[in-house]
């Protein structure tokens, strides 16, 4: 396979062609934000978090859609790269419960983890939420909208780990949310409640009901198992 060379916050990597900025910059150990992205999902930079300057080009490209080409320099942290990434969680935070002391996910939060790294400290805009009902219409999980940060993964999950596409985005703008078809609860759609949606969400929009009030995540042990509608 054919390589090609960029230059990294100052290091230099071959990489293989049609490798992204973020798998180059992951590859030598050089860690970039990212809220939407999962190794295991097609890439679809929604998120905007993991933007990079790259010599060159005018705009903040989100890496984890770029992919390297040969001579290319990148930077990762700059001040300008802070400040847009501070911008983007500042307005995620904006339409965000900001219930960090009781949500199950605290602590394994990549919404939180962003925030603190950035400086992040509440809502500075004071607009509109959210104010969704709780989903709880199945035995298996709770479904809360109010936390999401619409980065899709769920949707991406469903599609291409289970092959089943339940899910995909419903309404427009603000009220864009991921929903079965019809924005139907989800005990009446086809769901088989595999959990694969819930394993990727980086925030506590999705929670085991089986995990609610059994302590927090790091003190819980994870044990392999596989599911019995599926077979992963
Ligand atoms: Fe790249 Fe979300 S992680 S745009």
């Amino acid at each position: 396979m054919a390589l090609v060379t960029v230059t990294i916050d100052g290091q230099t990597v071959q990489v293989p062609e049609g490798t992204t900025v973020l798998e180059a910059a992951q590859s030598i150990g050089i860690k970039i934000p990212a809220l939407c992205h999962d190794p295991d999902l097609t890439p679809v930079g929604a998120c905007r978090l993991c933007v990079v300057e790259i010599e060159n080009m005018r705009n903040l490209p989100a890496s984890c859609v770029t992919t390297c080409t040969d001579g290319m320099v990148i930077r990762t942290n700059t001040p300008q790269i802070r400040e847009a990434r501070k911008t983007i969680l500042e307005l995620l935070i904006a339409n965000h419960p900001l219930d960090c002391l009781t949500c199950e996910k605290s602590g394994d939060c990549l919404l939180q983890e962003y925030c603190y790294e950035y400086g992040v400290t509440g809502d500075i805009f004071g607009g509109e939420k959210h104010s969704y009902p709780l989903e709880d219409s199945n035995p298996f999980y709770i479904r809360d909208m109010n936390k999401c940060i619409v980065c899709g993964r769920c949707i991406r999950a469903c599609e291409e780990i289970v092959g089943r596409s339940v899910l995909d985005f419903a309404y427009r703008g603000f009220r864009t949310k991921p929903a079965p078809f019809m924005d139907t609860p989800m005990i009446d759609s086809d769901c088989v409640y595999c959990g694969s949606c819930v394993a990727v969400c980086p925030v506590g929009a999705l929670t085991e009901k089986g995990m609610i009030g059994k302590g927090r995540r790091w003190e819980v042990q994870k044990v392999k198992t596989v599911c019995p509608y599926c077979g992963t």
